[in-house]
């Protein structure tokens, strides 16, 4: 794959990523997660996760995104990338600071993950993943920055971000719920020295939710890298999806993947690749087969009828995180 620049911030990556949510921990919410672990002794599932990578490094990904709540995710990452004496010059990391695992490994849980922008979390946090990471941490990002958690306002994490900025680590954040445009155009106004304290922004965009397509053309334009998380709708958008209520879109997703040989689940990815701000787009894949699926998007061109269609597909973004938050734990 053809190793590209995440917005302007130096960062060499490729424009399919992997996110290791699945990977990192025995409990999670996309569709049909527990079939796709064979155990969840530790062991087996650093195994399950290094034949993932493995695959995925063949395919030719780069990019690999990571977090301290996807419970030993970073462990997984850092010790295959180490295995094989893979030079950091030829791979990116991401991660994100702000949640912490709580799960204790367990797939039903009272709280898998616990919430908290503050400065000694991220002190605390940063200190594990360069840990587990070391030099493949490239780029380090506030998870699931909202405007409930307060987390722009708060000055001394923001000088901290600064301070790890000028020590040679990229800056990003993720967003979550509906109003992550909001929180982006928020963001763009944050800068040090007349320079955007962000290089880059990870947000949830799919032809089911579209909503922030605006404010992250501009954060595009602005020079920030862009990232796109659950392209795939937490699975909502692949063959597993067998609700009533998504024959109709189902039926035009199917219709375009025969026509180009291919899955539903590539046609959704290669609908994100299509739009001319997009970095990168990840897989959230956590099996060899689902990684070959998807990164078959990489080489499929949809034409202007295909986009039409596929732009008519989308919910309201209410309506989209509602269902969201009704995924169970799996
Ligand atoms: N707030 C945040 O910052 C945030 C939130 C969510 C996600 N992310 C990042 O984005 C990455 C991707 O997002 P995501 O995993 O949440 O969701 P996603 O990419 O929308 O969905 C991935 C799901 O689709 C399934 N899938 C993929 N290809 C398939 C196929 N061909 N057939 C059937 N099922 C298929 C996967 O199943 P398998 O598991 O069976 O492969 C997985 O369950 C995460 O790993 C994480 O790095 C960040």
């Amino acid at each position: 794959m053809q190793p590209t620049e995440l917005g302007k911030s130096g960062l060499s990556v490729t424009r399919i990523g992997l996110g290791l949510a699945a990977l990192g921990r025995p409990g999670y919410i996309n569709l049909g997660h527990s079939n796709d672990l064979q155990s969840l002794d530790q062991d087996a599932m650093q195994a399950q996760a290094h034949k993932v990578l493995g695959a995925t490094w063949k395919a030719g990904i780069r990019y690999f995104d990571a977090a301290r709540s996807y419970g030993l995710a970073e462990r997984f990452l850092g010790s295959w990338l180490k295995a094989r004496d893979i030079s950091s010059d030829g791979v990116t990391v991401g991660s994100k600071w702000g949640y912490t695992y709580t799960a204790d490994w367990q797939v039903e849980a009272e709280n898998h993950e616990i919430k908290e922008h503050s400065l000694p979390v991220l002190q605390r946090q940063i200190k594990e993943s360069l840990g587990e990471l070391g030099e493949y941490l490239k780029l380090y990002q506030i998870h699931s920055a909202t405007l409930d958690s307060g987390v722009l306002d708060n000055q001394a994490v923001l000088d901290e971000l600064a301070r790890l900025k000028a020590d040679g680590l990229s800056i990003g954040l993720s967003l979550s719920g509906t109003k992550q445009a909001e929180m982006l155009e928020k963001a763009l106004t944050i800068e040090y020295d007349g320079q955007l304290l962000f290089d880059g922004v990870q947000a949830t965009w799919n032809m089911l939710e579209p909503s922030a397509g605006e404010v992250l053309a501009a954060a595009h334009q602005a020079g920030l890298g862009i990232i796109i998380k659950e392209a795939l709708a937490n699975g909502r958008l692949t063959p597993r999806n067998d609700q009533p209520q998504f024959t109709e879109q189902r039926d035009i997703l199917e219709g375009i993947a025969v026509k180009h040989e291919t899955g539903i689940d590539a046609v959704a990815l290669a609908y994100v690749l299509a739009q001319g701000w997009v970095d990168v787009v990840l897989s959230g894949a956590a099996t060899i087969e689902h990684v070959l699926s998807n990164v078959q998007a990489i080489d499929i061109q949809l034409d202007e009828a295909n986009l039409d269609a596929l732009d008519g597909l989308a919910e309201s973004s209410q309506e989209y995180w509602e269902t969201r938050s009704k995924l169970a734990w799996n």
